[in-house]
């Protein structure tokens, strides 16, 4: 070999590991412990239902967040596991690492890659403490022995696909940024992008199913499911008091009751919020933009 071609056959050999690395190399996160106390539990319990974990993770009659739960998206059907502290088949012995690694990079205890159906992207947002006060609570369930079914995906569907989709969806537009500091508004925009992910129903998406951040909550179409325009534009007619109020009752200002995804959003979601965090929502869905 010429020493040319040996300076471009390690050349290419570099290249090469540093875009592995860079695909899918663990991200770095901090060291915290799960407590297990009543009030982290407590903590833990109003977030698993702000973060509409139950839609999607309960499991069939009284078995607690044992999974099961189909769900159909435009690139076949997921379904969403049990996760009790079952050994076996639910999450029982996971430490803060994968709870914060899952959740807030959607990466498997093995260093694989969960898919998007589990709104990781959206969770990514929340602060390291929501994240442990919600390990407390899912550590402090009953343990459900409940295997659910492989996911019914196409053949090129491998997760670690999902290591180059995260990196092309983090060169995507961000949502808008908000021009306040007024906690409500705040706290409103915490619960709608990172816990209660209204986005991922209500935010159009590009042909690789990632979000089309620059028009957040300008209405999307998944499967046989449209979830309607939820932007201040689209809003002009629903004052505060009213989108606070449709959070607790799921009734809009014209007096119909929704149905749909929805109705399970605002049985498990947000009509188990405190009434200052329906304010918040409405407060930030509400603010001009
Ligand atoms: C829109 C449906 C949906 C919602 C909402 C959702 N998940 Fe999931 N979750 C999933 C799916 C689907 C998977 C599996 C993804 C995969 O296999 O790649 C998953 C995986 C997980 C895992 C990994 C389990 C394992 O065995 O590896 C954990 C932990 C988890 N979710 C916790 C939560 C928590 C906590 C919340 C609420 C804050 C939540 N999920 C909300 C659908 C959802
Ligand atoms: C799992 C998907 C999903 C999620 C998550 C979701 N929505 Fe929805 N939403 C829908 C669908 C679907 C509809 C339309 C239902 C129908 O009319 O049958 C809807 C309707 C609505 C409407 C009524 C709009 C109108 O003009 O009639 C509002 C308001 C709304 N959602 C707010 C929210 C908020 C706020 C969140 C986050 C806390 C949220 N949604 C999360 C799916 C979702």
């Amino acid at each position: 070999m010429t020493r040319k071609r040996r300076g471009i056959l390690s050349a290419t050999v570099l290249l090469l590991c540093v875009i592995f690395y860079w695909l899918f190399a663990a991200p770095g996160v901090a060291d915290l412990s799960i407590s297990s106390t009543e009030l982290s539990i407590e903590r833990g319990e109003y977030l698993v239902h702000a973060g509409g974990c139950i839609s999607c993770h309960q499991g069939e009659g009284a078995s607690g967040l044992s999974g099961g739960m189909a769900l159909v998206s435009d690139f076949g059907t997921f379904y969403a596991p049990n996760i009790t502290p079952d050994v076996s088949t639910g999450i029982g012995g996971w430490n803060s690492r994968e709870f914060l690694m899952a959740l807030k990079h959607g990466r498997t205890p093995n260093g694989s890659f969960y898919y998007p159906a589990f709104p990781y992207r959206a969770y990514s947002g929340m602060s390291d403490q929501d994240v442990m006060d919600i390990a407390a609570y899912l550590l402090a369930q009953e343990p459900v022995t409940h295997t659910v079914p492989k996911h019914d995906l196409s053949m090129w569907m491998s997760r670690w696909f999902m290591a180059g989709w995260n990196r092309l969806a983090d060169f995507s537009a961000k949502p808008p940024l908000l021009k306040t500091e007024d906690p409500l508004i705040l706290r409103g925009a915490y619960l709608a992008r990172n816990l209660g992910h209204c986005g991922e129903c209500h935010t159009p998406r590009n042909a690789l199913g990632m979000l089309q951040q620059s028009r957040e909550f300008a209405g999307a179409t998944m499967g046989e499911s449209h979830a309607d325009a939820i932007n201040p534009d689209a809003l002009t007619s629903w004052g505060r008091e009213d989108f606070a109020f449709f959070l607790l009752l799921g009734m809009k200002p014209d007096g119909e009751f929704i149905g749909g995804e929805m109705e399970s959003v605002i049985e498990h979601n947000t009509s188990m919020l405190s009434d200052e965090d329906r304010a918040a929502l409405a407060a930030f869905f509400k603010q001009e933009r």
